[in-house]
């Protein structure tokens, strides 16, 4: 057995750009890691996941997929998140909602990583608090392994990092912000071992404003008038995500690094 793995972690993926991106990165760094996480909720067109994009992300080599408050933009997600055996939603989501918060994902060699998927609640659409259920879910997955991951979908910068000490000091090996799409620089190892930062940041178009056009953004903020949102176009694209080493037997982290990587999907560089 590996007394080390690297796992990667890929902020949210942005429509076409998101996905391309991310498919060329991995053809080309894809064997550097043990276990591959990416956010998927605005995988497919900016807004929601469809199936055949869940199949396309699966078959580029991504082990787990996290979520958020975008996952239920494409109807169709009612239908398949049942099958979609790789894909988490936010675990804090009232009892009966489709789909799962959390699991144990197998690796070979009898090492498992269990991957926790859960939603802010300041600054965001009303959601159960989920912290009571953190708690308990940390707890059910120690049984089984002590590697533990945990995506906090949020907006708010400090409940980030106030869920960061909740989840270290219940010795889990990283947490890690997602949704606002712009990486952070505050990565680092908690008091008690565990990887955190605020945000992964996000794959998708550079040139864009955290992925969608420049221009229909602009419109909206100055026309204070609805104005549909559309995936940027860019050929420029970006990935942002964070490696992370982490120690197989104790499940402490022992180096967080960040990826913030700019090319061109056209000129293959
Ligand atoms: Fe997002
Ligand atoms: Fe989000």
């Amino acid at each position: 057995m590996k007394e080390n793995i690297n796992i990667l972690f890929l902020g949210d993926l942005v429509g076409r750009p998101g996905r391309q991106s991310v498919a060329r990165f991995l053809e080309h760094s894809g064997n550097k890691y043990d276990f591959i996480i990416a956010n998927v909720e605005n995988a497919s067109h900016g807004f929601g996941l469809t199936e055949k994009n869940y199949h396309e992300l699966d078959a580029m080599g991504i082990d787990a997929m996290t979520s958020g408050n975008h996952i239920w933009d494409k109807k169709e997600i009612f239908n398949f998140i049942y099958n979609a055996d790789k894909l988490l939603r936010p675990l804090n989501y009232p009892e009966g909602t489709p789909g799962i918060g959390s699991k144990i994902f197998e690796l070979s060699e009898g090492v498992s990583i269990g991957v926790i998927n859960i939603q802010g609640t300041v600054f965001m659409s009303p959601i159960v608090p989920p912290w009571e259920m953190l708690r308990a879910e940390i707890q059910r997955i120690q049984y089984k392994t002590p590697i533990i991951l945990i995506d906090i979908h949020a907006e708010a910068t400090a409940e980030k990092v106030s869920c960061g000490y909740i989840a270290d000091r219940l010795s889990v090996s990283g947490i890690i912000g997602t949704h606002t799409h712009i990486q952070t620089a505050d990565e680092r190892i908690l008091e008690h071992g565990a990887a955190y930062i605020t945000d992964a940041g996000f794959c998708g178009a550079y040139n864009s404003v955290i992925g969608m056009e420049i221009d229909d953004s602009v419109k909206r903020l100055t026309t204070c008038l609805p104005v549909k949102f559309e995936v940027s176009p860019n050929d420029e694209v970006q990935i942002n995500g964070i490696e992370l080493n982490i120690n197989v037997k104790t499940g402490y982290a022992l180096n967080i690094k960040r990826i913030n990587e700019v090319f061109s999907l056209s000129r293959g560089n």
